[in-house]
């Protein structure tokens, strides 16, 4: 197996990956199907709309906002992004890994990424929000130094839904 080992490379988003961030997004929403954790109120029209060209480049950049990609060759396999909440915290505002790619260790790598980048800009927290059903993702963030600070309720595409929400430090 050791031979098939395929280096990931993880690096901040840019205008030149809106297009290989949308097949991204859609081959995810396809591996993983309408059931699955993470993909709450999603459906062919909201995957549409969030890889629409416009909407990409605001996730990417501005002073609020950055996005990480990792990428399997010339392929992205995952991403994170995360968006400002005040001069101190920021949220991890999305993570998702195509399932093809899970458990390899992409994840944990676009988290370390995102916090570094936060401690480079001054923040001092980061807050995650997950659904409470969604055990698998409540456990990764747990595994990589987030608490549980209770939860909440937002509502996601139009649907309310019980949230977890998550801390950590990140100086
Ligand atoms: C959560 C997610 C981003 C993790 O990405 P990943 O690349 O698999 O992460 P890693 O390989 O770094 O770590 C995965 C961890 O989950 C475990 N894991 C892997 N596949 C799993 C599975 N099918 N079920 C439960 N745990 C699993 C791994 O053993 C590892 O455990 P560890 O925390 O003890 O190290 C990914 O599973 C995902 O995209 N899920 C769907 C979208 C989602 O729920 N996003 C979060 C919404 S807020």
């Amino acid at each position: 197996m050791e031979g098939e080992k395929v280096e990931i490379r993880v690096g901040e988003a840019t205008e030149d990956d809106i297009s290989a961030f949308a097949t991204f997004f859609w081959q995810a929403w396809e591996q993983a199907g309408p059931e699955a954790e993470g993909f709450v109120g999603a459906s062919d029209q909201v995957i549409s709309e969030l890889t629409a060209p416009e909407v990409v480049r605001e996730r990417i950049g501005g002073p609020d906002r950055r996005m990480f990609l990792a990428w399997d060759r010339e392929r992205v396999v995952g991403f994170a992004a995360t968006k400002r909440v005040d001069a101190k915290t920021v949220e991890l505002a999305g993570i998702i890994v195509l399932e093809s790619s899970s458990g390899r260790g992409v994840g944990s790598r676009l988290v370390e990424a995102a916090i570094r980048r936060a401690q480079a800009e001054g923040y001092l927290g980061m807050v995650v929000r997950t659904e409470i059903t969604n055990q698998r993702a409540r456990a990764f963030y747990e595994t990589r130094g987030f608490t549980v600070d209770g939860s909440t309720f937002e509502s996601v595409e139009g649907e309310m839904v019980e949230v977890w929400e998550l801390t950590r430090t990140v100086t």
